[in-house]
């Protein structure tokens, strides 16, 4: 599993952390328990007792804290045992590890990389349920399937032309065209005209138009995308570049999906959608949910049918195509910083061990 560490992964919606009800999920191998607290604060710990071994998710919350129920050790937000009932001495081993945990744009992430280095700056800037501007509904899947898959679908639209034909509408011209793709710092840009056409699923329009998407593919796995209709020759007139979002006429749509990578071979997917308010309401986002649930059923066919089939043959090189700029792209920057990351760690135990 080839993933960075210092970033931070989708956990959970927000809305589904019910106050002291600690819920348990596996990061990158890692499991790892998260609960809000009486006073809302969220906390992450692994989700193994340092005395047996036994689950802290299926523990009980209380104030700040989170007690074994095993035989009740008593851990605090930051994992140090602060009380082990029937004895006054705490051992300086008796915590375990916590993980930086942050509530933002409606999701709960988690930082699985050195804790020193969690900047919520570099949380993905996502569009939550407390923006006003967009009317949204959200769900997650899980697949049989490790994320990068995932992450490899999000990075080449051409698929919609086949996988989606019968969901989102997408026609031929997907997969004829070329989207424009550019590097960022913590991902990729990748921006689509699609011209004289008669837009797809939500979109549909009776006169032909341009119809203009952009999203953000960023680490760890996160897609942040906007579509809307624009008159037929605004790309030519603007010369293909990105269109001012005021200037839509019909369609403006929000979506973020968030890959989590649970174990090597399982991933948990999640997603919102929904319209602009100025261009439809909650009846439009309900079927926008219903094509977008069909879309992801049909995703998740085709990637776990792939996993097998890459589980069950030789392992073997890809053979890209034009359309695999993207995944390309985002599969280098994955490797340089995890590459980088292994060497940091390699390099602050060799200095651990010299002195
Ligand atoms: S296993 Fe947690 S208190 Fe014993
Ligand atoms: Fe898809």
């Amino acid at each position: 599993m080839t993933y960075v560490r210092n970033a931070w992964y989708v956990a959970g919606w927000e809305q589904d952390l019910a106050p002291e009800k600690p819920f348990a999920l596996t990061i990158l191998g890692e499991r790892i328990v998260i609960w809000r607290s009486a006073s809302g604060a969220v906390h992450a710990l692994e989700d193994k007792c340092v005395h047996r071994f036994a689950p802290l998710s299926l523990g009980r919350c209380e104030g700040a804290h989170l007690r074994c129920l095993y035989h009740g050790l008593l851990f605090d937000a930051g994992g140090r045992v602060v009380d082990i009932p029937g004895q006054d001495l705490i051992p300086a081993r008796a915590r375990v590890r916590a993980y930086p945990v942050e509530v933002r744009h409606s999701w709960v992430w988690v930082w699985m990389g050195d804790a020193a280095a969690a900047d919520p700056a570099l949380i993905p800037p996502a569009v939550g349920f407390d923006d006003p501007d967009y009317i949204l509904c959200c769900g997650f899947l899980d697949y049989q399937a490790e994320a990068r898959l995932i992450n490899d679908n999000l990075l080449d639209f051409s698929h919609l032309t086949y996988v989606h034909a019968n969901s989102f509408g997408a026609g031929p011209e997907f997969a004829a065209s070329q989207p424009r793709i550019t590097p960022l710092a913590r991902g990729v840009r990748v921006e689509r005209w699609l011209e004289n056409t008669y837009g797809a699923s939500n979109r549909k329009s009776d006169v032909p138009i341009d119809a203009w998407s952009t999203y953000d593919f960023l680490l760890p796995g996160v897609l942040l995308m906007w579509s809307a209709n624009y008159p037929a020759g605004t790309a030519r007139r603007l010369n293909h570049a990105a269109p001012r979002m005021e200037e839509a006429i019909a369609g403006l749509n929000f979506t973020s999906q968030a890959v989590t990578p649970l174990t090597d071979r399982t991933a948990r997917y999640f997603f919102s959608w929904g319209p602009h308010r100025n261009f439809g309401d909650a009846a439009m986002r309900d079927h926008m949910m219903g094509i977008a649930g069909k879309a992801f059923a049909e995703d998740k066919a085709m990637i776990e049918a792939q996993q097998r089939v890459i589980d069950t043959t030789p392992a073997q090189d890809v053979m890209p195509t034009a359309h695999d700029r993207g995944v390309t792209l985002f599969t280098r920057l994955v490797e340089k910083l995890a590459n980088a990351e292994t060497m940091e760690r390699r390099e602050a135990v060799a200095w651990r061990s010299s002195r």
